[in-house]
């Protein structure tokens, strides 16, 4: 139970001792004080209840107030119309926290109920390499997996990638052009895009190449045999590509399950929702169309043309017979609730695609897959900065892979300069890890929906709100063990605080728990980015304040205690991130 739990659960005794009624238990609340001066802790349940009973909120406050029992955790004040505040008393920040360096998982709640959480993210069309775009639902999608299974639930990773749509066409349409068979072997996803490209180019301007591109997919998803020797090899070459940018990121799935894997679910689909009258026939294609519940403007059927609302309905086989996007991906609801009883299915795709998944949604619901909830977690766009979408000096989307080695090539000058390592392979290796992970922290820091500008320069930096702060803020929270050698042994009776920056770090420290958990409550991981930034910015701050080495007794000791904790919820709070940390740098 969190220190904020507990005091709600005084509060509420209190309120019963007084014999006030609490008509709805849930709006009694205990927060963090938006004000650290007035206390720890509040609550408005004065000003709340007050109106009801007819009552003064400061007196009923002041009732409130010599009523609780708080066992000497804290002192109690009114402020403002009717505030109570909460302070915790040094002794009680100093227990929180040994309980928390006792514990081994630093004191985070399990969930009550863990659900089946089955994650879709990254998901990548392939025969194209993967750009820069591809960064945020790969990095976010891989922190909130790390976060849910640490808090309990059953995670299900799934790389949903598209491995069946037209580009395959078009590649195969450039391979019977000619392939490049030696350039295949050394680069595959280099010589892959040069044939998507050389297709995309072509088709551009004739019409007549367009349809042959379409011809061949069509061949393809009908089962040509040297057609599906081509997609076969294209599908392994480019999943090796992938598996190696994804071990830089240190992103695992637990199945790949791509577009193509639904092939043959897809018809039997569209025949059960033709005969479950969810689905009909519009000109020549098979439709799903709006399920009239809701006013137009929430209706994911619906869109306003020239301020009329017109019927857009989820497309679930085209005319040409062939199926789409949509359709597999009602298949993979299916599939994932079937085979894997998922409670959840959590969609971190680009909210460009939010008219998709809304439809996809409704859908569902009257498939009858009510019991699952799918959540579309969508993101925003990574600017350059100019403001616009970032772009290539050519024009395209900057390759991921040529991105992170950039990332890494502007952090070799910050290890050059700042460094204490010796070697050079020391140097390599840690310039690798900062940059590709600066990249990752620079992700993760933002508000998921807010577009952000890219600045490599910014997130290598070992000063601001970077990654390169946060690693060593780690490694300096280490480095006093390194200096006592392994003689230390600490007793969690020892811990004590008193100076401010030692209780303002515990305040943080503690938190952590709850800051876990927040991270799910709107799918969002910057709120555990920035928490740990504050801790390290609080650990700094006691770092200078408090001599720990030469301080003595118990004191050195208990300080010693907040070093090690500090580390551990950094090095645990990065590796929700999915940033490992070094020991040295
Ligand atoms: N491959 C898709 C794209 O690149 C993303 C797939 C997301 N997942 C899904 N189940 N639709 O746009």
């Amino acid at each position: 139970m969190t220190i904020a739990h507990h005091l709600r659960e005084k509060l509420l005794s209190a309120l019963t001792g007084l014999g006030v009624e609490v008509p709805v238990p849930d709006r009694v609340q205990v927060t963090k004080a938006a004000d650290l001066r007035f206390g720890d802790f509040q609550s408005n349940v004065a000003m709340i209840l007050a109106k009801g009973l007819g009552r003064n909120p400061r007196e009923l406050a002041a009732d409130l107030q010599a009523a609780i029992d708080t066992d000497g955790l804290c002192d109690l004040s009114i402020a403002g119309p009717g505030f109570l505040n909460f302070t915790l008393t040094d002794h009680a920040w100093a227990d929180l926290a040994r309980s928390q360096w006792e514990s081994e998982n630093l004191g985070i709640t399990p969930v009550t109920e863990p659900r089946t959480i089955v994650i879709d993210f990254s998901a990548p069309n392939v025969a194209k390499p993967m750009h820069i775009g591809h960064i945020r639902s790969t990095i976010i999608g891989e922190c909130l997996a790390r976060v849910a299974a640490k808090v309990g639930h059953r995670v299900i990773k799934d790389n949903h990638i598209g491995d069946w749509g037209t580009q395959f066409g078009m590649v195969t349409w450039a391979w019977k052009q000619g392939v490049d068979r030696n350039r295949l072997e050394g680069e595959p996803l280099q010589e892959l895009l040069r044939l998507y490209r050389t297709a995309s180019d072509a088709s551009k301007e004739n019409e007549e190449i367009r349809e042959e591109c379409r011809a061949e997919l069509v061949k393809l998803q009908q089962g040509d045999g040297e057609n599906l020797a081509i997609w076969n090899e294209c599908l392994e070459l480019s999943k090796k590509g992938l598996e190696k940018i994804y071990r830089r990121l240190d992103v695992r799935f637990d199945h790949w399950m791509g577009e193509s894997a639904y092939n043959d679910a897809l018809a039997p689909l569209v025949e059960r929702l033709e005969a479950e009258g969810l689905a009909r026939e519009s000109d020549g294609a098979v439709c799903i169309f709006s399920g009239e519940t809701d006013v137009p403007k929430n209706d994911p059927f619906k869109i306003n043309r020239d301020g009329e609302w017109q019927d857009y309905p989820m497309i679930v086989r085209k005319n040409d017979g062939g199926f789409n996007y949509a359709t597999t991906d009602l298949a993979t609801v299916e599939y994932r609730v079937r085979e894997w009883k998922a409670d959840e299915v959590w969609y971190v795709v680009d909210f460009r695609q939010g008219g998709h998944f809304a439809q996809l949604f409704d859908t569902s619901k009257r498939m009858g897959y009510r019991d699952v909830d799918l959540v579309h977690v969508s993101f925003g766009t990574i600017l350059g900065k100019d403001g616009k979408p970032l772009k290539t000096r050519a024009g395209d989307l900057p390759q991921l892979e040529d991105v992170l080695n950039d990332a890494v090539k502007a952090a070799r000058e910050v290890v050059e300069e700042k460094s204490h390592l010796e070697t050079l392979a020391e140097k390599a290796e840690l310039a690798e890890l900062i940059g590709v992970n600066s990249v990752k922290f620079t992700e993760l820091s933002h508000h998921r929906m807010s577009d952000y500008v890219f600045d490599l320069e910014k997130m290598v930096a070992l000063e601001g709100d970077t990654a390169p702060y946060l690693l060593y803020s780690y490694v300096r929270s280490r480095s006093i063990f390194r200096k006592l050698g392994e003689s230390v042994s600490l007793r969690g009776e020892s811990l004590k605080v008193s100076e401010n920056s030692e209780v303002h770090l515990v305040r943080m420290l503690t938190r952590y728990s709850d800051q876990v958990h927040q991270v799910l409550e709107d799918y969002r991981p910057n709120l555990l980015a920035t928490y740990l930034l504050e801790v390290a910015r609080a650990f700094h701050s006691f770092f200078e304040a408090c001599p720990v080495l030469k301080s003595e007794g118990e004191t050195r000791e208990s300080r010693l205690i907040l070093c090690d904790l500090t580390s551990r919820v950094l090095q645990d709070g990065l590796a929700l991130l999915a940033i490992p940390v070094p020991e040295r740098m």
